[in-house]
């Protein structure tokens, strides 16, 4: 049985150990954070044994701004994500061991040639320290813990030196949303997006204001002050950043509950205009179905690798929603090619808070230390030899010069080129005898020829775009060509 606050506590002690490089600023600036957790069974006792193998952070996600058919840019970098990349290398390193004779505490070879399954025993937890974005974060007010808190999924806004030219986008934004007048004192995730770009703090705010102000102006929701008792419960619905998918049904936007239509995907908002990135939720619905391993670890396992368990750190949380969204959505796909089956994480929520919340960040803020803001900064860390530690900011490393943007040493570790590359010596270190047979004989060259020779895996991925998802947005091939 998974305890989820040992859980949390774990994820954030590792996120304490790691270096200051990428943290969030205490009090200014707040992040996500997700992880992958290894179960496996203790050596005595019958309790368990818990080891962090991913851990990711992370807010941003940018758009089709520069198109680079090079795979050598991380476009996605919330904290979901990039655990999940992260973990994808684990992976990588342990098959590494294991096809050269190394011996891996993860992996024993399975019946069929070139596959491995898992040692006995052993389970993957997936931790996130708040609602994923998207539709897990559109919450009925009653279910929510801590109304009034911020939801997830924030767009890149752009702050600083930019002051009147926000105000006047957050203006426009106001004023298409209807009746918010009447819901003013509601929390509404819309408003939590605009906000990033202006203050957040009521003493900063005052001492700033130059641009004209809409009478009307929503007041944010102020947590201070208001307890849950004094505000009257007006039936209302948490929002959500990411906005449906183009093609397909949007949210009515009606004033109340009404305002989002549920169980729809959606895509994360970046710089303030949609991407081409799914929502968390979205995702993490997927791993539900396909696993996390990815199109091109799947050549190598005799199954796909689901999590056992999905826990979230405190913050604003509906059960229901969660269920919803991240199972509900895709429990009854049916025809999966063998390998792949539906076994529903449990979820779970710990009573542990991450100290590094957008609400911890409000409540630690001090007048003088400038406006509350999501980290710019991605990092991730995962159990590997080289480099375990990859710190990314705009999807590029951390701190590189304008100059070197395009050479290989501007790439995170996470990009799709260098996962690739990392896939293909793993590819070569193997055996020949040893191959699994789609590696053995097809002629394959590009990222996208070793991806479409995973038969199940893309067998499994129509049956769930098919019969679940046919507005799932498809990365254009011209774009997974690169080698
Ligand atoms: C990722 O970003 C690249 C370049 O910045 C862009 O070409 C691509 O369309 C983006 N992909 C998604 C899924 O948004
Ligand atoms: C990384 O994994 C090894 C086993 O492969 C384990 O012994 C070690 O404790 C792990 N490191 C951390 C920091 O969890
Ligand atoms: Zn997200």
């Amino acid at each position: 049985m998974i305890d989820a606050d040992e859980v949390a506590k774990l994820c954030y002690k590792c996120f304490n150990q790691l270096p200051k490089r990428g943290k969030p600023e205490a009090g200014r600036e707040w992040t996500l954070l997700a992880a992958v957790v290894k179960v496996h069974p203790g050596r005595s006792s019958d309790a368990a044994e818990m080891e962090v193998v991913s851990m990711g952070t992370g807010t941003k996600c940018i758009g089709q701004a520069a198109m680079s058919p090079r795979g050598d840019v991380l476009n996605d970098s919330h904290a979901e994500v990039i655990a999940r990349r992260g973990c994808v290398r684990y992976l990588m390193e342990e098959l590494h061991k294991a096809v050269g004779g190394r011996g891996s505490a993860l992996f024993r070879p399975s019946d069929r040639r070139g596959r491995w399954k898992l040692q006995p025993g052993v389970s993957f937890v997936f931790f996130t320290s708040h609602t994923p974005c998207g539709d897990a974060s559109i919450i009925p007010v009653t279910d929510s813990l801590q109304p009034g808190q911020a939801q997830p999924c924030h767009p890149v806004t752009p702050v600083d030196s930019r002051g009147e030219t926000d105000a006047g986008s957050s203006l426009k934004r106001k004023a298409e949303e209807p009746n918010e007048g009447r819901n003013s004192k509601l929390p509404h995730l819309e408003e939590q997006e605009t906000k990033d770009g202006g203050s957040e703090n009521p003493d900063d705010r005052n001492s700033h204001v130059s641009g004209p102000k809409a009478p009307h102006e929503a007041e944010p929701p102020s947590l201070q002050t208001d307890s849950a008792e004094e505000r009257p419960q007006i039936p209302d619905v948490l929002r959500t950043g990411a906005k449906c998918v183009p093609g397909g049904p949007a949210d009515p936007r009606l004033s109340g509950p009404g305002y989002h239509s549920a169980g729809l995907l959606r895509v994360k908002p970046g710089r303030g205009e949609p991407t081409m990135s799914l929502s968390c939720s979205d995702k993490l619905c997927r791993w539900g179905v396909l696993g996390f391993q990815g199109a091109l670890l799947s050549h190598y396992l005799e199954e796909a690798l689901y999590f056992s368990a999905v826990v979230v750190g405190k913050c604003p949380y509906s059960a229901r929603a969660m269920r919803r969204a991240v199972i509900d959505r895709c429990s009854h796909v049916s025809e999966l090619p063998s390998g792949f089956s539906l076994c529903s994480p449990v979820l779970l929520q710990s009573s542990l808070e991450f100290p590094f919340s957008q609400n911890q960040a409000r409540l630690q803020h001090r007048p003088g230390q400038g406006r509350v803001s999501p980290c710019g900064a991605a990092i991730s860390w995962c159990n590997v030899t080289e480099q375990p530690l990859d710190v990314t900011a705009n999807g590029f490393k951390h701190g590189v010069t304008k100059k070197a943007l395009n050479t290989p040493a501007a790439r995170s570790r996470l990009c799709k080129l260098e996962l690739f590359h990392s896939f293909l010596t793993l590819v070569k270190t193997t055996d020949p005898s040893s191959l699994p047979d789609p590696l053995r004989t097809a002629e394959l060259k590009t990222y996208w020829d070793y991806k479409q020779a995973s038969q199940p895996y893309q067998q499994a991925w129509q049956q769930l775009c098919c019969q679940v998802f046919p507005l799932w947005p498809r990365t254009d091939r011209s774009l997974l060509l690169f080698q």
